[in-house]
């Protein structure tokens, strides 16, 4: 038996609750009745993972010039620079905002905010809460989501598909989301007058990556599905430096600490970077993951060094203490021995296109945070611009959203899947899983070829296949949604990835290494693109 359906109503259905669904949702609170739906706990986001934090022009030395400068250096020639101005002159008030919601960020002696600095800065610029920022922020914005009356959060309940009025006969316009409970198996159906996309990033897509177990691209894929146009999501962006060891999944070793002095080098305890890039460690992320790469593809060698033993030992543990503490736990003493680190998959570039309040091409669809296309980030991200992107799109959508007026059919049809139930459903999910994220690594990871991308493009299609067949006749279930979803973005970073014939950014690609003349974005729309 199919679980009975109901029928739920919210002004504003916000997907997501990192910083930019918290964010919206406290704004949009003012004006109207908000649900956010999270499809695991509160905290299951990659804010919440965060180390770096907040970058903002807060210094006598820095200028808007100069950040907007280094975001366009790094996003090489890809960026929207009048998107860039926007956000980054929205910096200063995006801090005290955080300030305000009872962010607490480190200071110095003087009392002044503490600046750190990361890969591709060229100025102290990173606002942070010791090397835990984003725990700091999820904290500071859930207290005054909590706090709210007019917003509900529903956790361990997760999108299935958004409402679309075209299903209906209509134009592209969205009108909530089908909301599978997981407790209960209840497909609900949430109708709202717009829905917010803030379901963060894809970096469950490959096999190493820095992102939590949520992050699987389901905004993306849900937005894609009901016809918006999805952009640049061959420029995924793998970090340097993830903790090598067999016992830690994930475990990012923040930029900051090269920007305090940190050093790479091989086992054989030789600096390599100088032989990259002029900034050395702290070139942009793409040329120093790519550097990693090419060294261990060298040497053959499992992982490469992240010294900090040069640096006072106490300032190391008291600026890094969640890093300390973790790898001190793992056997490491990060003040004595130099850190095993290797690059993994950590920020999602592209992601479904938005104007400048974060509009989707679809009427009454909003994205917001690591899900959308802005233009700031360009064909690589500047270290901590996302977590600012995150407040000024909330500012701004929150604003705007306003102004939504309601579209929905005089009759919603409940939510229709099959209910046959398979005791093989977690094997068959495990499986297709990995060998995706496995693929994706090897073939359309840090350094990629057209044959390479062609091989990934015969596999997923099969998968696809596969799973599209048994999604439909089986009992709907989490694991399922997620990997349908996983799929389908996997799915369009490879034919993003087919369509650019250069190498730019984070796309480097060995048949086209050079960049091309013409800049241009890589959109994808249901209506000219790959299926659904
Ligand atoms: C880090 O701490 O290295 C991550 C910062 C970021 O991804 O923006």
């Amino acid at each position: 038996m199919v679980a009975p359906m109901a029928q739920l109503e919210t002004d504003y259905l916000v997907l997501g609750t990192g910083i930019a669904g918290l964010a919206f949702a406290i704004d949009a609170a003012a004006h109207g009745q908000v649900t956010i739906v999270t499809k695991r706990g509160t905290i299951d986001t990659n804010t919440n993972w965060a180390q770096g934090g907040v970058a903002a022009v807060l210094a006598d030395d820095d200028s808007f010039d100069q950040h907007v400068a280094d975001t366009l250096t790094v996003g090489d020639g890809l960026c929207d620079r009048k998107v860039v101005e926007g956000i980054i002159a929205e910096g200063p008030a995006a801090v005290e905002k955080l300030l305000a919601l009872g962010t607490q960020l480190d200071r110095t002696p003087a009392g002044a905010l503490d600046l750190t600095r990361e890969g591709g800065h060229s100025r102290r610029r990173v606002v942070h809460h010791e090397d835990v920022s984003g725990r700091e922020i999820q904290r500071a914005l859930m207290a005054a989501v909590a706090a709210h009356p007019r917003i509900t959060v529903l956790e361990d309940h997760i999108a299935v598909d958004l409402l679309s009025m075209a299903k209906y006969g209509g134009d592209a316009a969205c009108f909530g989301a089908y909301v599978l409970a997981k407790a209960t198996g209840v497909v609900h159906t949430i109708v709202a007058r717009a829905t917010i996309l803030a379901t963060g990033g894809a970096g469950k897509v490959y096999v190493y990556t820095s992102n939590p177990d949520v992050a699987t691209g389901d905004g993306v894929a849900m937005a894609y599905r009901i016809g918006a146009v999805v952009s640049n999501l061959e420029f995924v962006q793998f970090h340097p430096t993830v903790l090598y060891h067999p016992m830690a999944k994930s475990f990012l070793i923040s930029e900051a600490l090269r920007g305090e002095g940190g050093k790479l080098r091989l086992a054989t305890g030789e600096r390599f970077m100088d032989a990259y890039h002029e900034r050395a460690e702290l070139g942009p992320r793409d040329v120093v993951a790519r550097a990693i790469d090419n060294e261990l593809k060298k040497s053959g060698a499992d992982s490469v060094f992240l010294d900090m033993t040069h640096l006072p030992a106490e300032f190391v543990r008291s600026r890094f203490p969640n890093i300390a503490e973790r790898c001190l736990a793992l056997g490491i003493d990060i003040t004595q021995q130099p850190i095993p680190v290797v690059p993994a998959a950590h920020y999602m570039c592209g992601g479904v296109k938005v104007d400048e309040v974060g509009q989707t091409t679809v009427k009454n669809l909003y994205a917001i945070g690591e899900v959308s296309w802005t233009g700031l980030h360009g064909a690589c991200r500047l270290a901590s611009n996302s977590l600012l992107e995150g407040m000024v799109y909330a500012r701004r959508a929150a604003a705007h959203v306003q102004g939504a007026v309601a579209v929905r059919p005089s009759h919603i049809t409940p939510w229709q899947s099959g209910d046959a139930t398979d005791s093989n459903d977690a094997i068959v999910v495990a499986l297709n899983w990995d060998e995706i994220r496995r693929f994706m690594w090897s073939y359309v990871g840090i350094v990629r070829s057209d044959k390479r991308i062609d091989r990934a493009r015969r596999r997923i299609e099969l998968l696809r296949d596969e799973l599209r067949e048994y999604y439909w006749n089986f009992k709907i279930t989490s694991d399922m949604i997620e990997l349908r979803n996983l799929a389908l973005v996997a799915h369009l970073i490879i034919e993003s990835a087919r369509r650019r014939k250069e190498s730019r950014g984070l796309h480097y690609t060995v048949d086209y290494p050079q960049k091309a003349e013409v800049v241009r974005d890589t959109e994808l729309q249901l209506t000219n693109g790959p299926a659904a």
